[in-house]
């Protein structure tokens, strides 16, 4: 599962297709938007689903559509996987869910070709993010904790471990090429303590890194103060835009898993950094079929924002799971 330097976008397609398991008899369908940044990428998954003996279709949407039609819906369930090559907020919706439970394996892909490339669905990668997705569903409580002062908690009683590899391989799971992470969704109303953004940390939705601390203060799950200089202000304004108080709540929290991922790239490498926290507010209505895919959270919110956090200390119910020098401590996590 390595090494794609040289390989045609068709070649790509065709070997990630295979290691989603596709294969003939199934129906393969690209959702994709008129102005997607990649207007290559969808018909050389096509044509890779075709190669492998799939039936293969596309749906094309205003860039700005909203995921309403019962046509989408009713595509969506009909298809055995869906590759969605799009920036239409589809991943937070209901009807995403219900293709998901319908059985629908589902696959997000809208990252430079480079990056697919780099972070090529990676046996190691697979192997530590489903162990720790495993461990992190056992647990109940996960502390963050840092030498600049942060120390926060969080519940998670009875919510899954998200696990995200870079391959929808398995019914009623959805997972984004590239990426290597755990996730999950905390309880709503139980994120407290003091949160440190620092300086150099990715803010993903805003593509940029900070250039100075945010201090975050949370209270019965709501971010109840930010702050700081104008990353924080960059940050409030956000949040408040919504005019949404759920737009303050914890959305989901995990550690990266991804060695081959860089921090001067931002995307899925700053999400996916081996040994990085991500704490994100915002909707987490997504769920999944299968047992290591989905956060099961009931805020609705339309705010989502990705905090990807370097040199923290992340515990489970205790355990030290990563340090502040971004090691992944438990032998078995690594
Ligand atoms: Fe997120």
């Amino acid at each position: 599962m390595n090494g794609m330097k040289g390989t045609d976008l068709v070649g790509l397609f065709t070997e990630h297709l295979r290691l989603c398991n596709v294969k003939k008899g199934e129906v393969i369908l690209a959702f994709t938007d008129a102005q997607f940044a990649f207007p290559e990428y969808p018909g050389a998954m096509l044509a890779a689903a075709h190669a492998l003996g799939a039936e293969a279709f596309a749906i094309t949407a205003p860039s700005d559509a909203e995921i309403s039609a019962q046509l989408v819906l009713d595509a969506w369930k009909s298809a055995d996987m869906v590759v969605a090559m799009t920036t239409i907020p589809w991943l937070y919706t209901d009807a995403h869910n219900e293709a998901l439970a319908s059985g629908t394996r589902t696959l997000m892909v809208h990252e430079p070709v480079a990056n697919l490339k780099r972070m090529f669905p990676n046996e190691d990668v697979v192997r530590r993010t489903y162990a720790g997705a495993k461990r992190m569903a056992e647990a109940s409580e996960i502390r963050v904790t840092d030498s600049a002062g942060s120390d926060f908690t969080l519940r998670k009683d009875g919510r899954k471990g998200h696990a995200q590899v870079g391959l929808a391989d398995q019914p009623g799971r959805w997972d984004h090429w590239p990426a290597g992470l755990v996730a999950t969704g905390p309880l709503e109303d139980t994120a407290q303590g003091t949160y440190i953004v620092r300086a150099g940390d990715v803010i993903l939705q805003q593509r940029r890194h900070t250039v100075s601390d945010i201090r975050m203060t949370l209270e019965d799950g709501l971010i109840t103060s930010i702050e700081g200089g104008l990353d924080a202000q960059l940050l409030r304004d956000y949040l408040s835009s919504f005019d949404d108080p759920d737009a303050f709540r914890f959305a989901h929290a995990g550690w990266g898993t991804e060695h081959r991922a860089l921090w001067n790239v931002v995307g899925m490498d700053s999400e996916s950094l081996y040994g990085t926290v991500m704490v994100s507010p915002g909707r987490n209505i997504f769920n999944a079929a299968h047992e290591h895919s989905g956060l099961g959270g009931t805020n609705y919110t339309r705010a989502h924002i990705d905090l990807c956090c370097r040199h923290k200390n992340l515990y489970l119910d205790g355990e030290l799971i990563v340090n502040e020098d971004e090691e992944i401590v438990p032998e078995y996590l690594r």
